[in-house]
C-alpha cells in the first residue's frame, strides 16, 4: 500500500520567515521532512532549494511568498541534492539573486550545476552577510553531513537555519517539536541523527561540547532545519544536550540488507529470506 504524502503549505516560524515544508514517505517511520525556508525582509532570501522530486510544489510555494524578481539572495547551505534540487530553477527565475555559498560547495556543485562566478558570494562560518535590514551570521551547524555545510542565524529575528542538524521523522504535517507525539523525539533522535553524523563517534566530547556551547550562546529564538521539527526554547536546549550525548559513543548502524529484503518482500519483488 502506498502512503499518501500530505501536500504541506508554508508555515510561518518568525516575522518575515517562512518554513517551506515538504515530506517524503518513510514507511513505518511516517515521513521525513525535506524543508527549505524563505525570508521576506528588505532583501528577500531563499534558504536552500529543496529536492528535485518536489520541483513543482517548491516553486509554487516559494514564489507564492516572494516574487522571483524580488529575490536578492539564494543561501545554499551545502551541495547535497535535497538542498540544491531547484537551484538551477531559482537561478533562472530570479535574475537579481546572488548565491551565498562557499568554495567547497561551489567546487562540488560545478560537476553538474556550475554557478556563474559573478552570481556568487562566499561566506564561511563566523562571517556575516549584511542584507539591509538584518545580518546573517554564518555558523557551522551542530550536526552536518557534508564538509561544506554552513547554517546561519538571522540577527533580526533570531531564526537559525540548522540545515541537516536535529533530524527526526514526523507523522505528517506537524512542524513544532511541541506538537510531536510523546516519545518520538526521545526514541528516534539518536538513531536518526547517527545515520547522518557517524563522525560523532570519534569526536572529543569536551571539544564538541564547546562548539555546542558557543552555538547555544547565540541569540536564537527558533531553529528550523531541513529534516527536523521547529525547535524553540527548551526544545533547542534539549537538542544540544542530545547531540552532545552522542559524542564519543558508537554510531548506530544504518539499516542493512535484511531491511532491504523485507522491503522487497513486502512489495512482492522477492521471497522473504528463510528464517
Ligand atoms: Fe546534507
Ligand atoms: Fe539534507
Amino acid at each position: 500500500m502506498t502512503t499518501a504524502v500530505p501536500r504541506c503549505t508554508p508555515y510561518r516560524i518568525a516575522a518575515e520567515t517562512w518554513l517551506v515544508p515538504r515530506l517524503i514517505a518513510a514507511g513505518d517511520a511516517g515521513f521525513v521532512p525535506v524543508n527549505s525556508m524563505v525570508i521576506t525582509g528588505e532583501q528577500p532570501v531563499i534558504v536552500d532549494t529543496g529536492a528535485p522530486m518536489h520541483a513543482d510544489a517548491w516553486r509554487q510555494d516559494v514564489f507564492g511568498i516572494v516574487a522571483p524578481e524580488d529575490v536578492r539572495w539564494i543561501f545554499v547551505s551545502h551541495d547535497d541534492a535535497d538542498h540544491t534540487g531547484n537551484l538551477a530553477t531559482a537561478l533562472d527565475l530570479c535574475p537579481n539573486a546572488t548565491v551565498v555559498t562557499d568554495f567547497g560547495a561551489w567546487q562540488r556543485l560545478s560537476v553538474h550545476l556550475p554557478i556563474p562566478t559573478h552570481r556568487m558570494r562566499w561566506l564561511n562560518p563566523g562571517e556575516r552577510l549584511d542584507i539591509g535590514d538584518r545580518t546573517l551570521l554564518a555558523i557551522r551547524p551542530p550536526q552536518y553531513d557534508s564538509p561544506t555545510t554552513r547554517g546561519f542565524v538571522d540577527t533580526a529575528t533570531g531564526a537559525m537555519w540548522a540545515v541537516d542538524a536535529f533530524a527526526l521523522p514526523t507523522p505528517g504535517e506537524v512542524y513544532e517539536r511541541s506538537d510531536l507525539p510523546p516519545g518520538l523525539w526521545e526514541d528516534l533522535f539518536v538513531p536518526f541523527n547517527s545515520m547522518s553524523n557517524p563522525w560523532l563517534e570519534w569526536v572529543d566530547a569536551d571539544r564538541y561540547g564547546r562548539h555546542l556551547d558557543e552555538l547555544a550562546e547565540l541569540p536564537v529564538t527558533v531553529a528550523a532545519s531541513c529534516h527536523g521539527p521547529v525547535l524553540r526554547d527548551g526544545a533547542l536546549t534539549d537538542a544540544y544536550i542530545q547531540a552532545h550525548a552522542m559524542a564519543a559513543k558508537p554510531a548506530i548502524p544504518a539499516p542493512g540488507q535484511p531491511v532491504l529484503d523485507q522491503i522487497l518482500a513486502a512489495a512482492g519483488l522477492q521471497d522473504p529470506i528463510p528464517a
